[in-house]
């Protein structure tokens, strides 16, 4: 047993990394937290709070002395600061190199071309206009190179006449996709590794709405995704937990989506359907643990996100709780976000069971009946 507790500087306090830190907990690791907000998700239970910009090089500094290795819950923390912290001898996970590439889509583009990796038909586009769009052809999607996430950045062509994105864009191909897929690795120090099973994802409004674990693909499907998905990664090291969104198209091939590295939404499911979960599986990892079991605990498991409804923005307020309580198998998570606007992420149900087709239906209907909007104003505290 180590004598001492091992101590992680996370760069970035939202869900994720409250979500880090309760894990910590329950592990015996200190999570130390860097956010900007004073009232980060992630502040309230964190070993230390260190209020600054994951963008601010000092800041990240700061976060770093006092851990034992710095690692990150969001994607666009700076790339320079992370590096000056390994050239001044801190451990961080991933490496700032393959954040670097991950980063910018066109760069994690070119990253798996020279790999020769299947992917969409792209190309790079500095100045989008209408003719840059024509000259690549519709359908398309554009993709701002960087910052973009849960589909802002993401703009689909299907013909001409859409006003692009004014930002430098990758353009793609607009793939037919039969199923969307994740991935989850957990990658440890010394080059092992675990694959969790594929999930399958629908998107709504270019963004996760419903998961299942296990996708419905005929298994020797599945294993060439999770192949592809450890192939994604070669070239792009860093311990932790790393996850691939694929396509499949409808001619049945598999293509790479984007790589991130770190938790990721997708890995929610494996709070209640995996031995380990993709937060505590993290940090076994960038702390140098062995890693821990990924077998799923249900033969079928679903996952729906919970978003904000109404039209307004204002103290979070919800309802038809009570369904998700008295559903056999459904686990309820309500974030720790005291603030909701239509669209933004408040939590998530989980329903474990069975069968695929039966826990599907049945998170959709408990999505449907569970509610969170804006609280009318006399009721605001
Ligand atoms: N080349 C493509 N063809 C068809 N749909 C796409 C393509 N690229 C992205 N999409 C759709 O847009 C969603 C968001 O795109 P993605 O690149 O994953 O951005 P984000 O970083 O916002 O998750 C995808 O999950 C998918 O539904
Ligand atoms: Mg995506």
């Amino acid at each position: 047993m180590a004598a001492a507790k091992q101590r992680v500087g996370v760069a970035g306090g939202g869900q994720l990394g409250a979500l880090l830190v309760s894990a910590g907990e329950r592990l015996g690791i200190e999570v130390h937290v860097l956010d900007l907000a004073p009232r980060a998700p992630a502040r309230e239970h964190a070993a230390r709070f260190v209020q600054g910009s994951w963008e601010d090089p000092a800041a990240l500094a700061e976060l770093a002395d006092g851990v034992d290795v710095v690692t990150i819950e969001r994607d666009d923390v700076s790339v320079a600061g992370l590096a000056a912290l390994v050239d001044s001898g801190v451990r961080v996970e991933p490496s700032p190199a393959a954040l670097r590439v991950i980063q910018d889509k066109l760069a994690q583009r070119e990253h798996h071309a020279a790999r020769g990796l299947p992917l969409p038909r792209f190309a790079a586009c500095d100045e989008p206009s209408a003719a840059a769009l024509a000259e690549f052809g519709f359908p398309l999607v554009q993709k701002a190179r960087r910052g973009g996430y849960d589909g802002q950045g993401v703009l689909l062509h299907p013909e001409p006449g859409i006003e692009p994105l004014q930002a430098p864009s990758l353009l793609e191909e607009m793939v037919p996709i039969a199923r969307e897929l994740t991935v989850l690795v957990a990658r440890d120090r010394s080059g092992g590794h675990a694959v969790y099973p594929v999930c399958e994802v629908d998107v709504r409004e270019q963004r996760l709405d419903l998961l299942t674990q296990p996708a419905r693909l005929e298994p020797a499907l599945a294993a060439a995704a999770q192949e592809l998905a450890l192939a994604a990664l070669e070239g792009l090291p860093g311990a932790g937990i790393a996850a691939v969104e694929l396509f499949l198209t409808e001619a049945g091939q598999l293509l790479i989506n984007e790589v991130s590295l770190r938790t990721h939404n997708s890995g929610h499911v494996t709070l209640d359907a995996n031995e380990t979960d993709q937060f505590e599986q993290h940090l076994r990892a960038v702390a140098g643990l062995p890693l821990g079991s990924v077998r799923p605990t249900a033969p079928a498991a679903a996952l729906a996100n919970i978003v904000g409804s109404g039209s307004e923005r204002g103290p979070a307020e919800w309802s038809g709780l009570e369904v998700a309580e008295s559903e056999p198998g459904v686990t309820l998570h309500r974030y720790a976000k005291a603030e909701v606007w239509p669209g933004r992420k408040m939590g998530h149900l989980t329903v474990c069971g069975e069968d695929i087709e039966e826990v599907r239906a049945r998170a959709r209907a408990v999505q449907e009946r569970v509610r969170v909007a804006a609280a009318r104003q006399q009721e605001a505290e």
